[in-house]
């Protein structure tokens, strides 16, 4: 198929897109750019004299000949919610409405939505299915609610949209982000010596490897339409819901000398929930869902190690979603709406924020 994936040059997009194309599809990629150079290990492919592209900007005529549209572009978690929350409005929904209408005009007939589970927001301790209701507890939450009810509305013979809600990622990519809980504990642990919890550790998480998202979305692309027109699937593994302090655990014992400790007033965090997969798994017999968390956190402590990864790196722009948007902010490189005020790609306009070390 002829794909174009959106937010490609972000964490999962990284890995994502050398998976579709591995597996036999042509794939384009649509971002902004707000990442670039915010790399792990050399980072993805070169961008080379590619343009930023906003897909609230997006036309029916660029996305002419494709399959798929693959939408990840997002601000991608619940701080950059907290920091403008109307941001969050205008890429997640109406960025994604937007691209998502002008591939119904160019006549694309799939249209695959990175949602997130954390719309089943405080969602209780029965594990939810995709016919729960929805209690989002952060704007992250509430835009991938309500852009899946929008997209819905667009779904007809001609245009199938697809909701993939997948759990809290991890995993190493080049376009690595630390501000994410498997990833984060595995980061401190390696640079302060210390599993360190922020809350008391009993919130329920469910987790999902980076690439197993890509399998999924790769199943999604190349099944029957009538598998997934319309239709919402939580992805990941029923093995992989498991609380903070499980995670807290496993990062203790693969990394070495690394000692667990609760931060002083620690308490339980509202994103709690326990998320079935069971649609996953009986739409999808062939799927397999292949990663363990304690597969991952090896494979990242590898990574870690590999890149030299320093408290520092941990603490700067480069690796922090929110962090970096505050950089670009700063440096009026974006307005309050994280419009682009340049179409240099980053960090060239950057250098000097990156020669003060972030
Ligand atoms: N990482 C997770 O744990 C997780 C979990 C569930 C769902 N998701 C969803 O998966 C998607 C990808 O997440 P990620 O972790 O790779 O995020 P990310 O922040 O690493 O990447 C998002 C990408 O989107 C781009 N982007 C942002 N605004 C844009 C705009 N207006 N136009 C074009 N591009 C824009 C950014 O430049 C970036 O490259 C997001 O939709 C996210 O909500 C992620």
């Amino acid at each position: 198929m002829r794909v174009l994936v959106t937010g490609d040059r972000g964490y999962i997009g990284a890995v994502m897109v050398p998976f579709l194309r591995d597996a036999g599809h042509v794939v384009d990629g649509l971002d902004t750019g707000l990442y670039e150079g915010c790399d792990l290990l050399g980072g993805p492919e070169p961008i080379g004299d590619r343009k930023p592209r906003d897909m609230r900007d997006v036309t029916a005529k660029e996305l002419e000949g494709y399959d798929a549209v693959v939408c990840l572009a997002a601000l991608s978690n619940d701080p950059l919610g907290n920091l403008d929350k109307e941001a969050t409005y205008s890429v997640n929904l109406r960025g994604t409405l937007n691209v998502a209408q002008a591939a119904k005009d160019a006549g694309v007939e799939r249209f695959l939505f990175a949602s997130s589970c954390s719309l089943y927001g405080a969602a209780g301790s029965e594990a939810v299915g995709e016919d729960a209701e929805m209690f989002p507890v952060t704007a992250y939450g509430e835009t991938k609610a309500l852009a899946e009810q929008e997209l819905a509305k667009l779904a007809d013979d001609n245009f199938s949209p697809t909701y993939l809600r997948n759990a809290t990622a991890y995993g190493a990519s080049k376009r690595l982000r630390l501000d994410i809980v498997v990833n984060n504990l595995t980061a401190i642990a390696l640079t302060t010596g210390q599993v360190r919890l922020e809350s008391d550790g009993t919130p329920w998480r469910p987790l999902v490897h980076i690439e197993d998202i890509s399998r999924a979305f790769a199943e999604v692309l190349e099944s029957p339409r009538d598998l997934i027109h319309d239709e919402a699937f939580n992805v990941g593994r029923s093995e992989d819901v498991v609380q903070v302090r499980d995670i807290a655990e496993m990062v203790r014992e693969v990394v070495p000398n690394s000692t667990l400790s609760i931060a002083d007033g620690a308490g339980p965090d509202l994103r709690n929930y326990k998320v079935d997969f069971s649609k996953l798994n009986n739409t999808f017999p062939g799927l397999k869902l292949e990663w363990t968390v304690r597969k991952g956190v090896e494979e990242m402590y590898a990574a870690y190690q590999q890149h030299g990864l320093t408290y520092d790196d941990f603490t700067s722009a480069q690796f922090v979603r929110l962090r970096r948007i505050e950089q670009l902010l700063g440096a009026g490189l974006v307005d309050s709406q994280l419009v682009r005020q340049t179409e240099d790609q980053f960090p060239g306009p950057l250098a000097d924020i990156y020669k003060k070390g972030n």
